[in-house]
């Protein structure tokens, strides 16, 4: 497999990533109900750590070589995400964010492949890190119901 196909993946796992930054952080805008304060709370800590990870896969990109997709008509083009619904209620946006979680980690998943495929060691460590954190992240958030 080409090193291209490591690149084109991560470009996905980057779009991926940022839609679901951008969707954690509108619910933890937007929530309503009795369980506002913990899950306000619990939204922030995961856009939070989203944050990060995007500026570390960017840099990954970079770092085989090619630009990173960074407008918002890319990610929207490549991500495999839906777009946040701000008026669904409390137990929606987190079965949506759950649901997320595993999107993710099907998208890390392929570039995992992709990268072992290329004996890119580098790449397939970090998917794993990641595929790590949206399992937490889904184990919190199904809590949470
Ligand atoms: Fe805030």
């Amino acid at each position: 497999m080409e090193e291209n196909n490591v690149i084109a993946s991560l470009k996905v796992v980057l779009a991926d990533t940022y839609s679901l930054y951008l969707k954690t952080q509108n619910y933890h805008w937007n929530v309503e109900g009795v369980h506002f304060k913990s899950l306000h709370a619990l939204f922030e800590d995961q856009y939070t750590e989203l944050a990060t990870a995007v500026d570390d896969i960017a840099e990954m990109i970079r770092a085989l070589g090619e630009k990173a997709p960074g407008t918002f008509a890319d990610f929207s083009n490549l991500t495999t995400l839906e777009s946040a619904d701000g008026n669904a209620a409390d137990s929606q946006m987190v079965q949506d964010l759950a649901a997320d979680q595993d999107k993710l980690q099907a998208t890390l998943k392929r570039a995992h492949d992709a990268a072992q495929a290329n004996d890119d060691d580098i790449v397939v460590d970090a998917m794993i890190q990641r595929m790590s954190v949206h399992r937490k992240n889904k184990w919190m958030l199904k809590s949470s119901l």
